[in-house]
């Protein structure tokens, strides 16, 4: 078990923040999605860094960017803000928009305490409810999911990304 840390994002942490990214959907997502895209995701590095550099520094007060850090390396963020969904109100339905901490780091506690900064946030914004969207292939995060209170809603969506198509469920939680 090692000491870890969430504090607020600040915009020099989105270069980490967009490389854990991508190193987590390439732990998480291997055998569910094409190698192919998978491994070519590294490439992709430098875009992303500028769009969490933009969040990072754009973020509003019902939005939220935490990270969290062992060692003063960053191995994990989450991101919350209003739901986008159209069937849900902004004002009540607050949404957990991205969670990802790096394998090496799983099943420590450091993923609830990401999981509950986020929700405690969008608490104290005022939401009543929470959002997320989740691939239907990712069981381990679907149960995870699950252990922490979230329900599985009826609301389905596809993605096509071209060469393959991704499948994700939405779940729903009461703040
Ligand atoms: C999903 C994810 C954020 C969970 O984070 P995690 O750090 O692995 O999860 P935790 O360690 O906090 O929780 C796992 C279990 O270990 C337990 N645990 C183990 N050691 C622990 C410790 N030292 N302190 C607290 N809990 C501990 C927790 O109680 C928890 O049990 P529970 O699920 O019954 O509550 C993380 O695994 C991840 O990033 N996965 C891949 C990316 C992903 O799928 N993201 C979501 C996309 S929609």
């Amino acid at each position: 078990m090692q000491d870890f840390r969430i504090r607020p994002a600040v915009p020099e942490d989105a270069g980490s923040i967009a490389s854990v990214h991508v190193r987590s959907w390439q732990q998480t997502y291997r055998g569910q999605l094409p190698d192919e895209y998978l491994d070519r995701l590294v490439e992709d590095i430098p875009r992303r860094k500028e769009v969490w550099q933009r969040i990072a520094t754009t973020m509003s007060e019902k939005a939220a960017l935490f990270v969290a850090v062992v060692g003063g390396e960053t191995v994990g963020f989450v991101n919350v803000n209003p739901s986008r969904d159209e069937d849900l109100d902004p004002q009540t339905f607050g949404e957990l928009g991205v969670i990802y901490l790096l394998e090496e780091f799983w099943g420590q506690g450091i993923g609830k305490a990401l999981h509950d900064e986020g929700m405690n946030y969008l608490r104290g914004a005022g939401f009543t409810n929470a959002m997320l969207w989740v691939l239907d292939s990712n069981e381990r995060t679907r149960r995870w999911y699950e252990r922490q209170g979230w329900r599985v809603d009826s609301m389905v969506k596809t993605d096509d990304r071209g060469t393959f198509v991704l499948n994700e469920v939405r779940y729903i939680i009461q703040l």
